[in-house]
């Protein structure tokens, strides 16, 4: 498997030119590498073998896509510098990077004036969003649908906010008959919608949520950690495409670059649509360092220190993949999806597998023909383990009832749940592959389900 080996070796030239920006300054004292370091080295590789392949387009386990290598060269060449986008002081170029690559993100959203920041990932991204909507709502509950990625209860129960479940329909989407129910009898300030859910790829109903907000009147914070790409891509369905184009419309939206924007982990960016937000993270901390009256990033985020080199691996990325429809990154989206619905097709076909839902995105979930449900969930851990014995890794996902029964396959409910196989189809290589991919998954069908 290549682990971007090659390109390394640019990386000896990119520092040489780096270094030269400093050449005023006399030598550190610092020495370079010892032996012990690379015997360490040695071990760290050794130890690392202990991972799934994830590289690999023979992995579609998780949501886990690899880095772009000029992402992971840029993240390395800026660890040379390991800037921290907490101050200027700490950052300066750095910050630059991220304030153009938040203003990016936000254009592909469809705001041109948004306040936003990079930070860890979807959760905390998810957790200032909800911090600022309580703050702005007077701590009115949130709702999220049951299908939500579980993040946002843990961060209502942190905030202390009343989180209230919206039962999801037969397509993993939020139900908003049920959403109205809930809003007619609670005093709901924020309404989440996730465009892409984390099980299913399933986009929430959007359109519907933002009519009955004229009526109630409560904010949107979209949750699209997983999904918010896919804003660009157009094969998806009509319904998922029009849902998307009205983004613009929510209060507060989260991306994470780390998801499906190629870029190592720790870079998740939340975005308000008003940038008057900011004055909710107003501090009067005496410690933070001034050397210049500008705003600076640690002024609008709730963490402090934050690497400086995610948004220099992000600003890079984004000279090779603008955000636009039609481009190579847009492409590179279209492609998974394609891959997801090749291998949907091929699961409507099979003798032994049934999806649970038609991808509204790259994720494909699959539940395996049995009379109970228990069976049912067995057959999958073993499919699931065979597969992953020849080097094709899936997922497992364990469904309620109400989403897998509709497909009708399942006579006997011995069992509420049911557990189900699941694909990630990310990586845009997973189109070219996915013949083979195919193929492995017939094998081993036959070698588990026909025995
Ligand atoms: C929709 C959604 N929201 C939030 C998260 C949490 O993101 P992170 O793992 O980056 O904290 C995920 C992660 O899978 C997700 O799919």
């Amino acid at each position: 498997m290549n682990l971007n080996r090659d390109s390394l070796q640019i990386l000896d030239r990119v520092v040489e030119l780096l270094e030269g920006g400093f050449e005023t300054l006399s030598s550190s004292g610092q020495t370079s590498g010892s032996t012990s370091d690379e015997l360490i080295l040695n071990l760290v590789a050794e130890k690392l073998h202990n991972n799934y392949p994830y590289h690999h387009p023979m992995y579609l386990g998780q949501m886990m896509k690899p880095p772009h290598r000029l992402a992971h060269l840029a993240y390395t060449l800026a660890m040379c510098i390991n800037p921290n986008n907490h101050a200027l002081d700490g950052g300066r170029a750095s910050s630059e990077m991220e304030k153009d690559a938040i203003h990016k993100i936000a254009a592909m959203v469809g705001w041109d004036n948004a306040l936003g920041h990079l930070c860890g990932g979807g959760t905390i991204a998810n957790l200032e969003a909800l911090w600022v909507a309580r703050e702005l709502t007077g701590g009115k509950a949130i709702a999220v649908s049951s299908q939500a990625h579980y993040t946002h209860n843990r961060c209502a129960s942190l905030l202390k906010v009343e989180c209230l479940e919206v039962r999801a329909d037969e397509r993993g989407r939020m139900n908003v008959g049920h959403l109205e129910e809930l809003l007619d009898a609670n005093e709901i300030g924020t309404v989440v919608v996730t465009l892409g859910t984390t099980g299913l790829g399933a986009i929430d109903p959007l359109e519907e949520i933002l009519t009955l907000q004229q009526k109630y009147g409560f904010r949107i914070h979209i949750d699209s950690a997983y999904g918010g790409y896919f804003k660009l891509a157009r094969n998806l369905s009509e319904y998922g495409m029009r849902q998307y184009q009205l983004m613009q419309h929510a209060d507060s939206v989260v991306i994470d670059p780390h998801k499906h924007g190629l870029q190592p982990y720790g870079c998740g960016c939340v975005l308000f649509k008003d940038p008057r937000a900011a004055k909710i993270y107003k501090h009067d901390s005496p410690y933070t360092y001034f050397t210049s009256d500008q705003l600076h990033l640690g002024e609008i985020s709730f963490e402090c220190s934050r690497a400086g080199a995610a948004a220099v691996a992000l600003w890079a990325t984004l000279q090779r993949f603008p955000l636009a429809q039609n481009g190579d990154f847009a492409q590179r989206l279209e492609c998974s999806r394609r891959a997801a619905m090749q291998l949907y097709e091929w699961l409507k076909e099979s003798p032994h597998y049934e999806p649970v839902v038609t991808p509204e995105l790259d994720i494909v979930v699959w539940s395996v023909r049995a009379e109970t449900a228990s069976l049912v969930s067995a057959k999958a851990r073993e499919v699931f383990e065979a597969a992953a014995a020849r080097n094709l890794h899936f997922a497992l996902v364990t469904l309620p009832k109400k989403l897998v029964e509709p497909a009708g396959q399942i006579m006997n409910w011995d069992n509420d749940e049911v557990t189900c196989l699941r694909a990630c189809v990310m990586k845009p290589e997973h189109e070219d592959w996915m013949p083979r991919i195919l193929q492995e998954l017939e094998n081993v069908s036959r070698e588990i389900l026909e025995k």
